[in-house]
């Protein structure tokens, strides 16, 4: 048996999918990580900075105070300490074109300084208290200092950095495949118009010379009489539909409206008698919408949905087929139902790709032509709308209405 390219396709978007998760949890986890140790570092940093400010303020021997400001200015993380009572202390890391003038700055200072900005320091202040727990240090007494502090721009890139890494690397997968699928699908779509051509055109010679014996065939015996030459006269007619069915898929075909009705009659009317007595078949709803068809082609539709539900039947069972109307929509269905082996649910949009199929001499192409002759050619859709294990299925094509028909409710 040729193993079922389905399947491994199915197992291979798993381990996919598994192994996409694994790499984006972990670098997630990673980066948490490196966010975690980088916090706590900022958090000693701004412990550290504001102790020293605590010294430079208790100290006057210059060297120590040198060495202060030199451990000071090494830190990067933006800060603001306040006293108990809310007052600023020191602000540092902060926007410098700002100016920060401390409430007891004398009037004289305040007017010499151009751009002070109580609240971008109100603003910055809210920010770090929404982000961290301030640091208490004790002066003296009951008095003691807040040091508030944010997060470096290094630490904030850091939090955010997967997710931008992610998206990027989802966007790019994204691009990638649909570039791959849809030129996939259009190198698909070059043979199956290049093989449906090619066949039509290497059956029209024998078959135009067929044509031709059967009537000098004719001319040369008692064609009245002789039921073998009509029979062989209707198979080459047979033939000569064949051909015109793939000369059809290999062109933008013609479609003219049709009694939906009467064409799905009398195609049934052809295909009872071709097919096991147990089937019966019957056609029921309105009888008066119109689709835009083509004959030969949606004839074909027909009777790949018949054959496989002919095939999904096992001794006596019955085909029905219904139409009917939209009454919202300017849409008409054809249901075509039967009571064979059923198709799983999860199995419902597999049965239409090329190359699946459960028979044994099946090639699994008569889906996937029907699916493309409704879509593509008739503008239409079909779809499995339901089916139950050893119960039945029920195939749905959907067309548009076309005339005065949307007046007739089914
Ligand atoms: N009416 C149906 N009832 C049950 N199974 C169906 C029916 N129609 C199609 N299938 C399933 O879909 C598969 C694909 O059908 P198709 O594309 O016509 O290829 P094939 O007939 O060569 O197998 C079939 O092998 C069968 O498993
Ligand atoms: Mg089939």
């Amino acid at each position: 048996m040729i193993p079922n390219p389905y399947e491994q396709r199915r197992l291979w978007k798993y381990l996919l999918l598994a192994f996409a998760v694994v790499i984006a949890s972990g670098s997630l986890l990673y980066t948490n990580y490196l966010v975690k140790n980088i916090a706590r570092s900022e958090r000693t940093r701004a412990q550290v900075w504001a102790q020293s400010m605590k010294q430079v303020l208790s100290s006057d021997d210059n060297d120590y105070l040198n060495y202060v400001f030199s451990v000071r200015d090494s830190l990067s993380v933006p800060a603001i300490v306040t006293d108990e009572r809310g007052d600023f202390k020191f602000v540092r890391g902060l926007d410098s074109t700002k100016t920060y003038i401390p409430i007891t700055a004398s009037a004289g200072l305040k007017e010499k300084l151009p751009k002070y900005d109580i609240q971008y320091f109100r603003d910055q202040l809210e920010s770090m208290k929404a982000q961290h727990e301030p640091i208490k240090i004790n002066i003296f007494g009951n008095n003691y200092w807040l040091v508030y502090y944010k997060d470096s721009q290094l630490l904030s890139q850091l939090r955010v950095f997967p997710y931008i890494q992610l998206s990027v690397i989802a966007i790019f997968l994204l691009v990638a495949y649909t570039a791959f699928s849809s030129s996939r699908k259009s190198e698909q779509n070059k043979v199956w118009v290049g093989l449906a051509k090619e066949t039509a055109h290497q059956l029209g010679t024998p078959i135009s010379s067929l044509m031709a014996w059967i009537e000098l065939m004719k001319e040369k015996f008692d064609a009245e009489n002789d039921p073998l030459i009509a029979e062989m006269e209707n198979d080459v007619r047979r033939l000569e539909i064949v051909a015109d069915r793939f000369s059809k898929i290999g062109s933008r075909p013609v479609l003219d409206p049709h009694n939906v009705y009467d064409v799905v009659t009398d195609f049934v009317d052809y295909f009872k008698v071709r097919v096991s007595n147990k089937i019966s078949f019957e056609v029921t709803g309105n009888t008066q919408l119109k689709a835009d068809l083509n004959i030969p082609l949606f004839d074909w539709v027909l009777e790949n949905l018949m054959k496989n539900a002919v095939n999904a039947i096992e001794g006596p069972g019955k085909i029905s087929v219904e139409i009917s109307g939209s009454k919202t929509k300017n849409q008409l269905y054809i249901d075509i139902k039967d009571t064979g082996k059923g198709i799983p649910k999860r199995k419902f949009e597999t049965v239409f790709r090329p190359g699946y199929t459960t028979r044994k001499r099946g090639w699994g192409l008569g889906l996937s032509l029907t699916k493309r002759m409704v879509e593509n050619y008739h503008n239409g859709h079909i779809f499995v709308k339901d089916s139950e294990l050893g119960k039945g299925t029920t195939f749905r094509i959907v067309l548009k209405k076309v005339g005065q028909q949307e007046l007739v409710t089914a």
